[in-house]
């Protein structure tokens, strides 16, 4: 029996008992039916949060090569890119196997306070670490990985642990990624083979894990991946997701993305993700989220990234804002060496997006969509709202030093007030377009951004 199966039979009586002392609790109790799953309301500190930090860390950053370099293993079995064959046949011996690079995953630089630190300082309030990729090592000590972890070869630490421990210390929230299938695990091999008829894979590896993780590491989000090969019922998605609602230790504040299984993305579960790098045309009515890498060619480590392929930090502002505009969250992605170390060219850029937060993020945390999402006046404005307050997100800075913004109408109550986030105690000069709506606003002396974005905060405009 399954720790998840075994959890469930313990429900029935856990509710009998909650409803002899507190009905509502067990009114509340979700079912393993997607229309039961998906009318749970998305605990509020993930929307309120907007900015998260995602993490590929894995065997995967040892050879550290090629476009999409977490999935070198896969590339370079199945020849599907020449590019990881040729890396493979020119620099390791005849007879190298994948499982080979484990031992080199020595981790021996990683300092979690250090991460954490960095990831603090970037603004982020989650991070979404790398449990366990496509390639099935577990980046915990998992007593059912038959030794492809971290304990047993490579850094000999628990990972997951330990940096759970440190962002704790920041207050930052743990999110956790986890592929549901494993390319290359025999038991998925037969369960494949089977055409998904049997669940032995699932039975002995995915549940048990994923209970494990949240039981050891009390994770506030799991980021599912690796669905798309078998539908939700093989991989018992929604039994697995009624669990972690009714019975878990994180009921209550846990989150979750929605890839369970074939068919299910941008459809069923928490947040939506649908595809990497989503990136919707008008304001979607689900709450959702963009993760997008800084090196815009891989989630993992690359030896040979080039300062070109690198997002500078004006992209990134530009693309948060589009995002938290559009009401998600914005899932920004590093990979680390293998040895630990964080490149400076990604540790400056999560720097410098936090130095922006610290002037703006009053218009990006616990903000909402407003009624227009942008237009493009004389620079193109993203807009945000936090109740009765707007805020208009420029990129770039207007010639002249006279911005024009359309969309704002004179509320009638208050005399509109316009401050630069920046200058907070300055109100600006300002002359209505039209009676009733429109702002001409003279802008202040440019205040230095490395990100080529600025914020105006407007009070008594609807
Ligand atoms: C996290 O970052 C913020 C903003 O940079 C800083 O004020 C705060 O002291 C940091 N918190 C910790 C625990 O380091
Ligand atoms: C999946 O859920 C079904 C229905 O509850 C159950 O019969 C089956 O044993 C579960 N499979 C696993 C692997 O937990
Ligand atoms: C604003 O301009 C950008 C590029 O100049 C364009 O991609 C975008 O569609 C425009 N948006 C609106 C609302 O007109
Ligand atoms: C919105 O602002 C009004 C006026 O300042 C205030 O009375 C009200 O409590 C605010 N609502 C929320 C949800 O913050």
């Amino acid at each position: 029996m399954s720790p998840l199966m075994r959890a469930g039979c313990m429900a029935p009586i856990i509710c009998v008992i909650a409803f002899l002392v507190w009905a509502p609790g067990c009114a509340a109790r979700y079912e393993a039916t997607w229309a039961s799953l998906d009318a749970r309301p998305l605990p509020r500190w993930y929307d309120e949060a907007k900015v998260g930090i995602f993490v590929h860390w894995g065997v995967f950053s040892v050879p550290g090569f090629g476009q999409f370099s977490e999935w070198l293993w896969y590339w370079w079995k199945s020849e599907k890119r020449r590019e990881a064959v040729e890396f493979m046949r020119k620099n390791y011996p005849p007879g190298f196997k994948y499982a080979d690079f484990a031992s080199e995953f020595r981790a021996e630089f990683f300092n979690p306070d250090n991460w954490a630190d960095i990831f603090n300082a970037s603004g982020a309030r989650y991070v979404v670490f790398t449990s366990k990729h496509h390639e099935g090592f577990t980046n915990w000590p998992s007593a059912d990985s038959w030794n492809w972890n971290s304990m047993d070869v490579g850094p000999h630490r628990d990972l997951v642990g330990e940096l759970a421990a440190a962002l704790r210390k920041k207050s930052l929230r743990l999110g956790l990624y986890h592929s549901l299938f494993e390319w290359y695990n025999p038991l998925f091999l037969s369960d494949q083979a089977s055409g998904f008829k049997t669940q032995e894979f699932v039975a002995r590896k995915t549940l048990p894990e994923l209970v494990n993780l949240v039981t050891a590491y009390k994770p506030d989000l799991i980021w599912s991946d690796g669905d798309w090969s078998a539908a939700d019922t093989y991989w018992n998605s929604t039994q697995f997701l009624a669990w972690l609602y009714n019975d878990s230790p994180v009921k209550d504040e846990v989150v979750t993305n929605d890839r369970w299984g074939k068919g299910c993305y941008c459809k069923h579960g928490g947040y939506y993700n649908c595809e990497d790098r989503y990136t919707p045309g008008k304001l979607p009515d689900h709450k959702w989220e963009k993760c997008q890498s800084i090196d815009t060619r891989s989630w993992g480590y690359r030896r040979e990234m080039k300062l070109s392929e690198v997002m500078d930090l004006p992209s990134i502002i530009k693309d948060l804002t589009y995002v938290v505009a559009m009401g998600g969250n914005y899932l920004l992605n590093i990979g680390p060496m293998s040895d630990g170390m964080i490149a400076p060219v990604f540790e400056e850029r999560l720097r410098g997006l936090g130095a922006w937060l610290g002037i703006n993020g009053e218009a990006i945390y616990a903000s909402k969509p407003w009624r227009v999402q942008t237009e493009n006046s004389t620079v193109t404005v993203w807009y945000t709202a936090k109740n009765v307050t707007i805020y208009a997100i420029i990129l770039g800075w207007p010639s002249k030093q006279l911005l024009q913004l359309t969309v704002p109408k004179m509320s009638g109550a208050t005399k509109p007030q316009v401050t630069l986030l920046d200058y907070p105690n300055i109100p600006l000069k300002w002359a209505p377009l039209t009676p009733t709506a429109g702002l001409m606003i003279a802008m202040p002396t440019m205040p230095a951004s490395p990100a080529n974005a600025w914020c105006l905060k407007l009070e008594g405009v609807v």
